[in-house]
């Protein structure tokens, strides 16, 4: 695993928007994973730059997002897909039709049907990753068993107490969401992964240790043969991966 130290959140988005500007520039029709949550905006809105100034081309380009909440639709501004629409297809020359979202509302087993079908005829290229409080990768939760393919998921309660943030009150924020399975997430081509924002302590600290653990998915990273991880150098110190 490849582990970036970053300058500070700023510095972070430009170095993870490299390594995207490196992909489409080479592979212009080839499928990104996309995340949401605040680690990635910094970078969406550097891609979104690179698009208008310097002729980053997202025209021929497809994506597929990690996760959505259950229970919300795409024009609720919460919703996964309203955020990849606000924080970056709307600012890129992206086709909205090559950008796949998994529904939020309406039956669960015909959504995660349809999610499955999307993922098992795609070839990630990389997916972008955050991390959650806990561990979580898109929204697979910790646990003893992880899952392999897209399915539904409880959040725990950190989950929603993270989330909270974004929404009126607590009780708002959904508590169940529809994710792409570990195996999706290991079968990309390349993962990439931006940890930004409070709380990550614990968790970017066993994804250091030499250890794959369930109870915090995110260190099945260390398996994949092409995983970055950008982290700033504020936390680096603050977990002692660096002094
Ligand atoms: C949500 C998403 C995750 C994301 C996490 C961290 O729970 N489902 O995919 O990694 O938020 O978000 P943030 O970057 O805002 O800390």
């Amino acid at each position: 695993m490849k582990v970036i130290v970053a300058k500070d959140y700023e510095d972070g988005a430009k170095k993870a928007a490299d390594i995207i500007e490196k992909i489409v520039r080479e592979k212009p029709d080839c499928t990104l994973g996309l995340a949401t949550g605040s680690s990635p905006v910094g970078m969406y809105r550097e891609l979104a730059r690179r698009c208008k100034e310097e002729g980053l081309d997202f025209s021929k380009i497809h994506s597929v997002n990690l996760d959505e909440y259950v229970g919300l639709d795409g024009t609720h501004d919460q919703s996964y897909r309203y955020f990849m629409n606000d924080n970056l297809f709307d600012h890129i020359n992206i086709d909205k039709a090559n950008t796949y979202v998994a529904k939020g509302v309406g039956d669960v087993e015909a959504n995660l049907k349809e999610f499955n079908e999307v993922l098992d005829k795609t070839d990630i290229e990389i997916q972008v990753l955050g991390v959650g409080p806990d561990g979580h990768l898109g929204f697979n939760e910790p646990g003893d068993t992880l899952y392999d393919k897209a399915h539904e998921e409880v959040l725990e309660d950190s989950t929603i107490e993270a989330n909270k943030r974004f929404f009126a009150s607590k009780e708002e924020v959904p508590t169940h969401a529809v994710t792409m399975g570990m195996g999706n997430i290991m079968r990309a081509k390349a993962l990439l992964m931006i940890i930004g924002g409070n709380k990550k302590e614990a968790a970017t600290k066993l994804l250091m240790e030499d250890k794959i653990d369930p109870h915090c998915p995110a260190t099945f990273m260390r398996l994949h043969r092409d995983a970055t991880v950008v982290i700033e150098e504020s936390l680096a110190k603050e977990i002692g991966y660096i002094q």
